[in-house]
């Protein structure tokens, strides 16, 4: 049976936005016959990394620190798939899923140097080492889609650098609160829910998720416009401005709004 391992980094865990998608795409993946086992950082008890490198060379795969780390470093070697679940914070992942990485790696990853033909040095895998494939599901407060390319690219590095793991896409949730908005109003976006869970039973039964399916997950649900009126006056009213004239939205933003219906069509992220 497939193990899945994944955890989710926001501070408000079950109740966020990224909870919204990483929960159908975790039950996509148990309806399709997976394992699989959820963790939340903030309940996690992980010091951060001292850098101390004894878990690379005195006691190979073994920390020092006497907290969760040993024991989820044992869960990551067996899983399969192992999904790592942020919002953009500062267009990175939390502080607290930055920690359990830089945790996980140093324990996981084999220390030697190898050197591709393409002159880039990597960490090879050991012999007969499990390989894990990494899904990244991130949501963030924006409107674009492309505020994930940091994040993104963080991933496809630690695919280059470590041949243990291989980046096998992302579930990307641009302006998430309007999803969560247009779920309380019963207003069409089910479709989201559903493309999660859909990628979710993907990954399991055909190793992979289709470019068509996540781009779903990341659809555009308000023209740019209207994202920043309502954005604006959402945030006014909860800093008691009420009744402020509303900032100008220039013209410009209709041509980009044109362009963002362009970019919908999918894109790979992998
Ligand atoms: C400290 C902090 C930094 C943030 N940085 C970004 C950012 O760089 N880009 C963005 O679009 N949203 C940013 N956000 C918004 C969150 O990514 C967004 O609200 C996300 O959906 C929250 O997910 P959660 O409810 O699962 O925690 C930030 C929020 C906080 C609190």
């Amino acid at each position: 049976m497939l193990k899945v391992l994944a955890f989710n980094g926001s501070p408000k865990m079950e109740a966020g936005n990224t909870q919204m998608i990483l929960g159908p795409f975790l039950e996509g993946m148990r309806e399709a016959g997976a394992d699989v086992e959820l963790y939340y950082t903030a309940r996690l008890n992980l010091g951060p990394c001292q850098g101390e490198l004894g878990c690379m060379f005195r006691t190979p795969g073994v920390c020092f620190q006497d907290d969760d780390a040993n024991r989820l470093a044992e869960k990551a070697r067996a899983a399969d798939v192992i999904v790592l679940a942020s919002p953009l914070y500062v267009s990175g992942v939390t502080g607290t899923m930055k920690n359990l990485m830089d945790r996980l790696t140093a324990l996981m990853v084999n220390p030697i140097f190898a050197a591709g033909g393409d002159g880039r040095t990597y960490h090879p895998a050991r012999a007969g080492e499990k390989r894990h494939r990494l899904v990244l599901v991130s949501s963030c407060a924006m409107w674009e889609v492309e505020k994930f390319d940091p994040v993104i690219e963080q991933m496809r590095a630690i695919d280059r650098d470590t041949e243990i793991i291989e980046f096998a896409g992302a579930l990307l949730r641009p302006h998430a609160d309007f999803l969560r908005g247009m779920l309380d109003f019963r207003m069409p976006c089910r479709d989201v829910l559903e493309a999660a869970r859909e990628a979710g039973r993907q990954l399991v039964r055909d190793g992979g998720m289709s470019d068509r399916t996540l781009t779903i997950v990341s659809r555009r649900l308000v023209p740019l416009r209207l994202f920043v009126r309502i954005g604006n006056a959402y945030t006014r009213r909860k800093i008691g401005h009420a009744g402020k004239r509303e900032q100008a939205v220039p013209a410009a933003v209709d041509a980009v709004d044109s362009a963002g219906a362009l970019r919908a069509r999918p894109r790979r992220i992998r």
